[in-house]
């Protein structure tokens, strides 16, 4: 097992925002990188949006909150993760680029370093592929909203060995989460379940013709879901739904897994869900 001091993540986005406000709150020095300056700031803004919404509500020391936002530290540059021990990659859900970003991480952390994707649906394995040392990459999924979803899911790979799969494990308690130990398979464990079912939902919208803020609320109050399939596909993002969801039907061939053409129609028009200001519901 490595000893975490310090940790990169590769992408501020809504998930690497997220795990890098939970790595923080817990007293880690945190490497943020983003592709550009001012993308970067507007992570750090988001972070610290909700760190200070956790003053107000009197969870959070204002003094603890500025000493966490003090411990973020902001890149553009892959270089800076050279003393990381861990680093957590969110960038774009596409096999490719992740590819390329592991062989370079490789070339520049320190051999004991663990490398750790947050991918949702890809295979750990194809991306760990990519480098000579795939004994050290390991998946790190974590659900949205990230500070608030207590599970990650910690991969092993085909070849994930089991010091750096252990050390992903010890970190993610770390950090708050409750981990489990899963296996390289399909979507996991989590989305192997919940990517159908919100298809099925979807589905179900368009069968049964009832409006989606029926099915909401017959899910919230029948089935005692903290939201309802429709919110909540607006808040993980139409197009990363339905990429996930193609990636599970590639894998798998299940029509379950296959997108709902009218989540595909929705993705095509740009509704997105929140990101985007309109899905299945507006937002402001
Ligand atoms: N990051 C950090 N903090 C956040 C946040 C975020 N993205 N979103 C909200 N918060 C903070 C806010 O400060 C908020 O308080 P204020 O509104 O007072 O500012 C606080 O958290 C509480 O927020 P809510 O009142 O909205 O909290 P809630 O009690 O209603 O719970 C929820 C929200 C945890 C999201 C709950 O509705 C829930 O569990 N929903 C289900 C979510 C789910 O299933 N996620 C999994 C998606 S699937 C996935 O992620 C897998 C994948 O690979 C795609």
């Amino acid at each position: 097992m490595v000893e975490v001091k310090r940790v990169g993540i590769v992408g501020l986005g809504a998930m690497g925002a997220g795990i890098a406000q939970l790595c923080i709150e817990a007293g880690v020095e945190t490497v943020g990188r983003e592709v550009s300056a001012e993308l970067g700031e507007k992570a750090r803004d988001r972070i610290g949006h909700f760190l200070t919404r956790k003053v107000e509500k009197g969870q959070l020391e204002q003094a603890a909150r500025d000493e966490a936002v003090g411990r973020l530290t902001l890149t553009t540059k892959l270089e800076d993760f050279a003393g990381c021990d861990l680093v957590i990659e969110a960038i774009v859900e596409e096999l490719e680029p992740k590819r390329e970003l592991f062989a370079a991480l490789e070339g520049i952390c320190g051999p004991e370093a663990v490398l750790a994707t947050n991918t949702s649906a890809l295979s750990v394995t194809e991306i760990a592929a990519a480098t000579t040392t795939p004994e050290r990459v390991v998946g790190m999924h974590f659900f949205n909203p990230a500070p608030l979803m207590p599970l990650v899911e910690i991969v092993r790979a085909e070849l994930t060995a089991a010091g750096p799969f252990e050390t992903a494990y010890a970190f993610g308690e770390r950090i708050g989460k409750t981990p489990i130990r899963c296996y390289d398979t399909p979507g996991f464990v989590v989305n192997r379940v919940l990517i159908p079912l919100l298809n099925d939902c979807v589905r179900v919208l368009d069968e049964s013709r009832v409006t989606p803020e029926d099915l909401d609320t017959g899910m919230k109050n029948g089935a005692g879901w903290p939201m309802g399939p429709c919110a909540l596909v607006d808040l993980v993002g139409i197009d990363v739904h339905v990429h996930a969801s193609e990636a599970l039907y590639e894998k798998t061939r299940e029509q379950r897994m296959a997108p709902p053409p009218r989540l595909v129609a929705m993705r095509n028009a740009g509704l997105l869900g929140r990101k985007s200001g309109r899905g299945f519901y507006s937002y402001d």
